[in-house]
């Protein structure tokens, strides 16, 4: 069985990862290509400055990348358009009657639009019960978290059972976050800047929010915690690190805590999903543990990688984590949800 699926934003940071993920990926081939009209009609390879590791399959680099208009793509799209069109331009494909799985923030926070991490969350599909009809629309819009919000919530999802009140993260962010080129190397080397813009710090003080919440009544129940977020951009390639504490009602012990992550499971390993990594969270003793150069690419960019948990004498704990933003924190992040999609016969 094979379903072909388009990219949207194709010759972006994100959409060069779906290329190289989905490209020995059982289930999905990639069929469509889309991007700005600076690249409609060339060959990817002539429109796209390919930034990633993996040789670009030769299939691929000769295929020509269309406009972002629907019409010819195939009825999953992945999309990791520029924020600035992806609204209008996503709007349009569900419109059209596509299944568009999306890494950007425009849809993320609707009421009526689910904001899948799959190990944590995948009830929020029900969500897509009234989507379509609400919205006149033949297809459907699923997203994903922010890069480091991905991170952030594995992190607190096994927690819950502790009673989460409030957290405190600050940020170090890798370079890939900023698309490429991204932010200026004059800027960046040797540097640190305190300050991501398009509302990093608001998008991770809600959308962990709702990412934690419960379905009741058909629509999604925020959970309360409260949350201050600060970030800061770092010259690191790949891997968004985060450094937490939090306050849990119960005061569980730190043996407790670490066995809650090292034991966190949920439906994409159930399912046996193809992307889903055998242990979401792994918990690393080390003292200098994680670090984005020796654990961001752990079980293929998938793991969240946490360490340093101790007593904070504000909060009740502190500790440090770490993802990949472009693999979990994108382009791996929207295939787990296409993966799970299909396994619960939403893409037929
Ligand atoms: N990088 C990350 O770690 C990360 C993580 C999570 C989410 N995201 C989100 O994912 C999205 C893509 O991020 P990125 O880092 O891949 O950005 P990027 O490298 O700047 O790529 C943006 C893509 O959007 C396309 N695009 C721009 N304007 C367009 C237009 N008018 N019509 C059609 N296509 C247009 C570009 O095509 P051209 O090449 O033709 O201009 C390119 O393919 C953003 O919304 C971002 O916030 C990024």
């Amino acid at each position: 069985m094979t379903i072909e699926v388009g990219i949207l934003g194709a010759t972006g940071m994100v959409g060069q990862q779906f290329i190289a993920l989905l490209a020995n990926h059982p289930w999905f081939k990639v069929a469509w290509l889309g991007a700005s009209e600076r690249s409609a009609g060339k060959a990817y390879r002539d429109a796209a400055a390919w930034r990633l590791p993996n040789p670009l399959a030769d299939e691929v680099a000769r295929m020509k990348v269309d406009e972002a208009t629907p019409g010819r793509a195939p009825k999953l799209v992945f999309s990791g358009l520029d924020s600035s069109v992806a609204g209008e331009i996503e709007g349009a494909f569900a419109q059209a009657g596509h299944v568009i799985v999306s890494n950007s923030r425009n849809y993320r926070m609707e009421a009526d639009v689910p904001l899948l991490i799959p190990e944590v969350n995948a009830d929020h599909l029900a969500l897509l019960e009234t989507q379509a009809s609400a919205r006149g629309w033949k297809g459907r819009i699923v997203t994903n978290p922010n890069c480091v919000v991905v991170v952030y919530a594995m992190a607190l999802a096994p927690l819950r059972q502790f009673g989460l009140k409030t957290s405190i993260i600050t940020t170090l962010q890798a370079i890939s976050g900023a698309g490429y080129p991204g932010v200026a190397s004059w800027d960046i080397l040797a540097n640190v800047i305190p300050f991501i813009g398009g509302g990093e710090e608001e998008k991770i003080e809600t959308e962990t929010n709702k990412i934690l919440g419960a379905i009741k009544n058909g629509a999604v129940e925020n959970h309360p915690l409260t949350i201050s977020a600060a970030v800061t951009r770092v010259p690191v390639h790949n891997g968004h690190t985060g450094s937490i504490s939090v306050s849990l009602e119960q005061r569980p012990d730190a043996a407790a805590v670490v066995a809650a992550w090292n034991s966190f499971r949920g439906k994409p390993q159930d399912l046996g999903l193809p992307s889903a990594p055998a242990q979401p969270i792994v918990y690393l003793t080390e003292p200098n543990r994680p670090q984005p150069a020796l654990d961001a690419n752990r079980d293929g960019g998938m793991t969240v990688t946490i360490g340093r948990l101790r007593r904070c004498p504000v909060l009740d704990y502190k500790f440090v984590a770490l993802g990949h933003n472009t693999i979990r924190g994108a382009a791996g992040a929207a295939v787990l949800n296409a993966e799970l999609m299909h396994s619960e016969g939403m893409l037929d």
